[in-house]
């Protein structure tokens, strides 16, 4: 796969250019590290800039590479030239910002380009070129198809489908990153290529969170729309509905976890088993122990004081027994959330009746638990695969 890096204008300042907004690497150790990143996914990257409109437009129609990242500078904003030319060519485009453009001026917050990019990754400084070559590879290393589960243009999921016949049974993954909205399900690609590799169907979501300032709002209800919908396209697409697991990561094993047990709401799909990794299961102890520095209190909008129902509600450990198998792993050198979370929700939730499967994995931290390749995450991989057997025995 051969990558085209392109960067607009005054990017070439890099490096000296406000470096407390956009760091200090130059744009060539940008473009480096890129060629490096994706030589390790057996890619090719290369690179171009201009601070001329109309050259980066040339270089989009010129270009025979099979996929575009784009950081448009401050032409994100405006330029429906650019976005054009990105929606003539139909190669796939991941628009990237270094800064995150939705926590400054108003001006920046909107980009015109991405509604005709694959997706917009902003807010994670230089990780944002790494993490748009990986979700790129990901794209080109297996079939799948974004669908809309909502109205908004944020409610989406990848499907990913297995080789084999159906009916599937379907994994919808909830990634993490504490709610914050720079963070996306491309955390979960990975994951998901794998898990579809393996006999299931992914359903990869996105999800709204803490931007709107009642993120626990739009993410519990994305959430829930988002398994809701597997209820519509799963017949066309060979879906086991009874057969469906919701496994989250971190901040999305609390939304994971949330679609199993009592709802407000009536549900048209139920998970039959849930799996939290490296969850934040207790919403009310990661606020004590200030987890990601004050995420928590940007989620729920409200202390624990201040609001008890509301933490009760969204807090797993509070909601035990949801009456559904749970798979809980967490690693024990984790250092965003700790595994004593983890341990206390399992003791809580065996105590209440409920069946708990849970996996303390030594030396492991965070990350690891969803990148295939390491032992942490083919334990997970494992372990799901357990949990979908058991499933199959009860049925
Ligand atoms: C930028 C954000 C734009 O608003 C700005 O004009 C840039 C850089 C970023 O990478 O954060 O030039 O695209």
């Amino acid at each position: 796969m051969n990558i085209l890096v392109i960067s607009g204008p005054n990017l070439n300042l890099l490096g000296t250019r406000q470096p407390e907004i956009y760091g200090d690497w130059t744009l060539a150790d940008i473009e480096n590290a890129c060629r490096s990143w994706a030589a390790g996914l057996n890619a090719k990257a290369e690179a171009y800039q201009s601070n001329h409109e109309g050259d980066i437009i040339d270089q989009l129609h010129r270009t025979t590479a099979d996929a575009v990242i784009i950081n448009p500078g401050a032409l994100s904003h405006y330029s429906y030239a650019i976005r054009d030319a990105i929606e003539a060519i139909e190669i796939p485009t991941v628009e990237v910002h270094l800064s995150n453009i939705r926590a400054r001026e108003p001006w920046r917050r909107h980009s015109v380009v991405a509604e005709v990019c694959v997706t917009t990754i902003y807010g994670r400084g230089v990780t944002g070129y790494r993490d748009a070559i990986a979700h790129l590879a990901s794209r080109a290393a297996w079939p799948m198809r974004t669908l809309s589960y909502g109205p908004d243009d944020a409610q989406v999921g990848d499907l990913r489908l297995p080789e084999v016949e159906g009916p599937h049974r379907v994994v919808a993954l909830f990634h993490g990153g504490l709610w914050r909205d720079t963070a996306g399900r491309d955390q979960l690609d990975a994951a998901a290529v794998d898990l579809a590799r393996r006999g299931w169907a992914s359903w990869n979501v996105a999800y709204r969170g803490s931007r709107s300032g009642a993120g626990w709002k739009t993410a519990t209800s994305d959430a829930a729309a988002a398994l809701d919908a597997l209820a519509n396209f799963g017949p066309e697409h060979g879906l086991s509905l009874d057969h469906v697991i919701s496994v989250g990561f971190e901040a999305g094993g609390q939304l994971a976890m949330g679609l199993a047990g009592p709802t407000a709401e009536p549900r048209r799909v139920h998970p039959a088993a849930v799996a939290g990794i490296a969850a934040v299961s207790d919403l009310e102890a990661a606020y004590e122990q200030n987890l990601g520095d004050g995420a928590i209190a940007d989620y729920v909008g409200k202390s624990p004081g201040e609001a008890p129902d509301r933490y009760a509600v969204l807090s797993p450990i509070a909601r035990v027994p949801m009456g559904v198998p749970i798979l809980i792993v967490h690693g024990d050198a984790d250092d965003i959330v700790p595994v004593s979370m983890s341990r206390a929700f399992a003791g809580t939730a065996a105590d209440s009746g409920d069946e708990v499967v849970y996996h303390e994995l030594e030396s492991v931290g965070n990350d690891d638990l969803h990148r295939p390749g390491t032992m942490a995450y083919e334990r997970v991989a494992d372990e799901l695969d357990r949990l979908s057997r058991r499933i199959a025995a009860t049925d």
